[in-house]
């Protein structure tokens, strides 16, 4: 069978991830969370005291990013692979509402973005691949032959980010979710490099109103599609 690419891009807390984790699994493809990415620069960045709410060492930032080294490590009992950041597992601390408060400010830098591409464009270079983000279908993989562009209401995705955080024993309001969300969609899609658009070729999934099961049933068919064209 031919390994393809798959793109998967949209708004934050659509579901990407979920969805193209047992993509991967099911076709047997290597999985890669670029969100995780740039949150583990913005954790780097938080621990080195360059970003906070109230300021941003952009350019010290950049100085650094030589220094810091993103790996991808299979963890077999979670069957998807975790992200390291110089050499340690920040799998969990990169999800905190204190990253995805500041995660938009990196994302904007274009050497940072600059950095990310280049790998991503790396671990994808052989297919078999499928990458979720926010610009995976227009700037990583613009010959993706599959591309899939995921939305939902921002009240959807707030009500799943929430459940998430509490299981997570994060301490967090339903309010503060969602104007997080907001947020991020505003930053994601106005920022001058690389800002969340869809691509002209992608095939746009609102899944407000689907179940998981439906979601995936409907993309594994698209895959197989494209897989065994
Ligand atoms: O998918 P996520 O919520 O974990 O992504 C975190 C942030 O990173 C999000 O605010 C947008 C940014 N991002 C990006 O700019 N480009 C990507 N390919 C992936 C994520």
């Amino acid at each position: 069978m031919s390994k393809i690419t798959i793109a998967i891009d949209g708004f934050s807390s659509t579901g990407k991830s979920t969805v193209a984790k047992q993509l991967a699994k099911k076709l047997g493809y290597v999985y890669v969370d670029t969100g995780a990415m740039y949150r583990a620069i913005t954790l780097y960045a938080m621990e080195k005291g360059l970003i906070s709410e109230e300021k941003f060492h952009k350019n010290e930032l950049i100085q650094h990013l030589p220094e810091i080294v993103l790996e991808f490590k299979f963890n077999d009992k979670k069957g998807f692979s975790e992200i390291y950041l110089n050499g340690k597992n920040v799998e969990n601390k990169i999800r905190s509402m204190a990253v995805s408060n500041l995660v938009s400010k990196v994302a904007e830098v274009s050497e940072v973005r600059k950095k990310l591409v280049e790998q991503q464009q790396k671990i994808g270079e052989n297919k078999g691949v499928v990458m979720d983000g926010r610009d995976i279908g227009t700037v990583v993989f613009p010959d993706a032959e599959l591309k899939l562009f995921m939305t939902a209401s921002a009240e959807t995705r707030a009500e799943r980010r929430y459940k998430e955080l509490i299981n997570s024993n994060n301490n967090v309001t339903f309010e503060e979710v969602l104007k997080n969300v907001k947020f991020r969609d505003h930053l994601d899609s106005t920022r001058d490099d690389s800002p969340l658009i869809m691509a002209d070729d992608a095939i746009k999934i609102d899944n407000s109103n689907m179940t998981q099961e439906e979601q995936f049933d409907k993309i594994l068919n698209l895959a197989l599609q494209k897989i065994n064209h």
